[in-house]
């Protein structure tokens, strides 16, 4: 596979890093493109990829990532399609920009996937959702998972429910970091010093969210093997649930659904 990118920034840089690390790709069979230097510069350090300033130097590339901004996609994507010698598989993670959309800018001239990351794929551990566009093939489709899911879980989903990906794992992180933090404020009432209450917190997310993903159990099967009678842990959920952290964090999903929705209008 020979693999272009079109925008050498956080996120471009973080998946190909991550496909490189993980064998999906060599870094000789990658190029970067960038018009800023600083961009392609540092993109180059991180990966060992060649890098190019003009979408021209992915013309014989077969699989393509489109991580520039939303705004600038459609321009990088008409312009990729004018110089490609055959018709590209393209996955966009440009966050928002409709399928029909991509796909009118390619003007039938690429396979279309698009797909939506979220952050925590900067250190390999990211969920990205993933829609297959009109010329999109099934072996495309295990090509995009293959991308993705070097930088930890890609899931494929109908277009519809882009949003709702964007809702729940592309707006999570946030809301796990508020979890987090407000973890911690706690550790630190009950008398913990902040910095050890921090890393107590973050692991114990880290981990139970490894036991729900190794295990394969639903996570209220996990949570009642570790609730004893009387014990600790009942006391703790106990006064959770009287303060709606099980609705709000539905409610929370449920709004940015909602807002992805209106800005895609
Ligand atoms: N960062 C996130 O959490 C996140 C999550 C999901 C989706 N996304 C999407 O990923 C995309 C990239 O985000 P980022 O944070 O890496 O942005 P970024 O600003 O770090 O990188 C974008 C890069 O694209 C380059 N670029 C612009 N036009 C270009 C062109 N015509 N040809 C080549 N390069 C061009 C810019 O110079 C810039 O270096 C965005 O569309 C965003 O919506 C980001």
């Amino acid at each position: 596979m020979k693999l272009g990118v079109i925008g050498c920034g956080k996120m471009g840089t973080a998946f190909v890093a991550g496909a490189i690390r993980s064998g999906v790709v060599a870094a000789a069979d990658v190029i970067g493109v960038d018009p800023i230097k600083a961009a392609r510069d540092q993109f180059a350090t991180a990966t060992g990829a060649q890098v190019a300033e003009e979408i021209s130097a992915l013309a014989a590339c077969d699989v393509v990532l489109l991580c520039t901004k939303p705004q600038d996609a459609g321009a990088a994507l008409g312009h990729l399609v004018a110089v490609s010698k055959a018709s590209p598989l393209v996955i966009s993670i440009a966050a928002g920009v409709k399928l029909a959309a991509l796909e009118q800018a390619a003007d039938g001239r690429a396979r279309i996937v698009r797909a939506m990351p979220n952050t925590p794929a900067a250190v390999g551990k990211g969920a990205s959702g993933f829609c297959m566009g009109q010329l999109a093939q099934e072996k495309d489709s295990a090509t995009a998972k293959g991308i993705l899911g070097s930088v930890g879980l890609a899931v494929e989903v109908p277009e519809r429910l882009m949003d709702a990906v964007t809702g729940l794992s592309g707006s999570g992180p946030a809301y796990v970091y508020l979890f987090i933090d407000a973890l911690a404020d706690g550790g630190v009432k009950a008398g913990l010093a902040r910095a050890d209450a921090i890393r107590l917190a973050a692991q114990t997310v880290w981990g139970a969210a490894a036991m729900v993903l190794e295990t394969g159990e639903h996570p209220a099967v996990l949570k009642d093997m570790v609730t004893s009678p009387g014990g600790t842990t009942i006391a703790g959920l106990a006064e959770l649930e009287k303060h709606g952290l099980r609705s709000a964090l539905i409610e929370a999903v449920t709004a940015a659904t909602r807002r992805s929705v209106e800005l895609g209008k």
